[in-house]
């Protein structure tokens, strides 16, 4: 009997983590209908992209003006700075979530040099030693 209610915790608490990992998920479900580009199965950044950025900072990177402020990406001279946008996306910023959870290195790396090379004109690209330099020390 004990052991029958043990296992029944388990259960639920894997549905808990399962719904979680579930809303995250549903959060890249964003407005499909003004985006031109579809993703053509491969380059990595531009899928993180779609899937979780485009949410808030829009499809064509423009940003929004609504419930609250999201900046632009697209043409945005802070991305010069590479260290500093990769900085933004592993711990976050003011209302944006923080991602060296929820992202890998490559993830983070790839979106970087998508959105700095695809809506802005800096073309060399973020690597993964650069994120990983970056990284909350706590990861490992
Ligand atoms: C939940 C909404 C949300 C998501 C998802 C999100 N952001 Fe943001 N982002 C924001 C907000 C809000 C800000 C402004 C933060 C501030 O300065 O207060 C921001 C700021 C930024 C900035 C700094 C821009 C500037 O000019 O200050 C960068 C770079 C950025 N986001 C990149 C990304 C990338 C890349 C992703 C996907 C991995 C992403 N964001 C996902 C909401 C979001």
């Amino acid at each position: 009997m004990r052991r029958t209610i043990i296992a029944v915790g388990i259960v639920f608490a894997g549905l808990f983590v399962g719904a979680i990992a579930t809303n995250v998920g549903a959060q890249g479900i964003g407005d499909t209908s003004s985006t031109g580009a579809q993703v053509a199965g491969g380059e990595g950044g531009e899928q993180v992209y779609r899937e979780i950025c485009q949410t808030c900072h829009q499809a064509h990177a423009e940003g929004s003006v609504g419930a609250g402020v999201v900046p632009a990406l697209a043409k945005n001279p802070k991305l010069a700075d590479a260290d500093w946008m990769v900085t933004t996306v592993l711990k976050g910023r003011g209302g944006m979530p923080a991602f060296a959870e929820m992202l890998t290195p490559e993830q983070v790396a790839d979106v970087t040099t998508f959105v700095r090379s695809h809506f802005n004109d800096y073309k060399t690209p973020v690597t993964v030693d650069d994120v990983k330099r970056l990284a909350p020390k706590s990861e490992e």
